[in-house]
């Protein structure tokens, strides 16, 4: 799709957008500073998720109530839990392929497919599965639940949204509160959860309360932390910044693909 554009700059640029021959390069402007290394913390990261993700998925794998680790308490209440867990496990390891700039940048279809999985075959349903749960759900941290859920889904929808508008600084922030919320909920909540049920032996009601809470509210305040820190700097190909336009723009022509 050819598009016109008013001076997009380069601050609100998809790295994943085709480009013109002109624009093929993207050259660093004097005084800018030098990119962020992320290649360590996305590998720590992808560790994480991929062993969270074998560990928690594999009981629900084999669709016997009995493998549960939380006692079904209805007829449905087993597909519910099962559908969640599966369905949280695909946005994880989307959420993995998204954060690559690599995938970003190489390979733009792949981006914007596990994207549309990410959001159709993960966040929405597994938000709306946990939602189904609420009622038989352990009580401590429910208004968490209730609190977590729907912001996950709309910020993964307002990131979608933006990106089919082509305004991808927002398009990446909204993106990145969906993911913290998803990641501080699932990984980090079932770690806080685990290791103070189990292995410091907290009170059950309070560690329960620490997971539905603290995980993603933290991890929510870091990644908005870091966005600001981020802001105006190169992340791999995705700018971080929308530019102000200036009133005297000059319209210049863009090849932007179809999200
Ligand atoms: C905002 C996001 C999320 C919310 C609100 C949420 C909510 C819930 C709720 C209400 C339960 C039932 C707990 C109970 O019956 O007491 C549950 C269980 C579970 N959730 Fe989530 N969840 C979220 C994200 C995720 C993600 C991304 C995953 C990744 C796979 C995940 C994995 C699990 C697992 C594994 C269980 C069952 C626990 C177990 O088997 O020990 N959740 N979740």
């Amino acid at each position: 799709m050819t598009q016109h554009l008013d001076n997009p700059g380069p601050s609100d640029t998809p790295g994943a957008g085709t480009r013109t021959p002109t624009q093929s390069t993207p050259r660093r402007e004097p005084g800018r500073r030098k990119r962020v290394p992320s290649r360590l913390p996305l590998l720590l990261l992808s560790a994480i998720g991929v062993a969270f993700v074998v560990y928690v998925v594999r009981p629900y794998l084999t669709f016997d109530p009995a493998q549960a680790r939380i006692p079904p308490q209805h007829s449905l209440h087993y597909a519910f839990l099962a559908g969640h867990v599966i369905t949280g496990s695909v946005a994880v390891l989307t959420t993995l392929l998204q954060l690559w700039p690599w995938l970003r940048r190489k390979h733009p279809a792949a981006h914007r497919l596990s994207g549309r999985v990410y959001l159709l075959a993960g966040a929405i349903p597994s938000a709306l599965l946990a939602l189904a749960m609420y009622p038989v759900a352990f009580t401590p941290g429910s208004v968490a639940v209730l609190l977590a859920a729907p912001l996950w889904t709309i910020a993964a929808v307002l990131g979608w949204v933006r990106a089919r508008q082509h305004r991808y600084a927002e398009h990446r922030r909204w993106m990145v509160y969906s993911f913290a919320i998803m990641w501080g909920f699932g990984v980090w909540g079932f770690a806080i959860g685990n290791i103070g049920m189990h292995w410091l032996g907290v009170n059950p009601f309070i560690a329960v309360e620490a997971a539905r809470w603290v995980g993603w509210v933290g991890t929510l305040l870091i990644a908005h932390w870091w966005l600001e820190r981020s802001a105006g700097r190169n992340l791999g190909g995705v700018t971080t910044r929308a530019r102000k336009t200036p009133a005297t723009a000059t319209t210049v022509q863009l090849t932007v693909p179809d999200l």
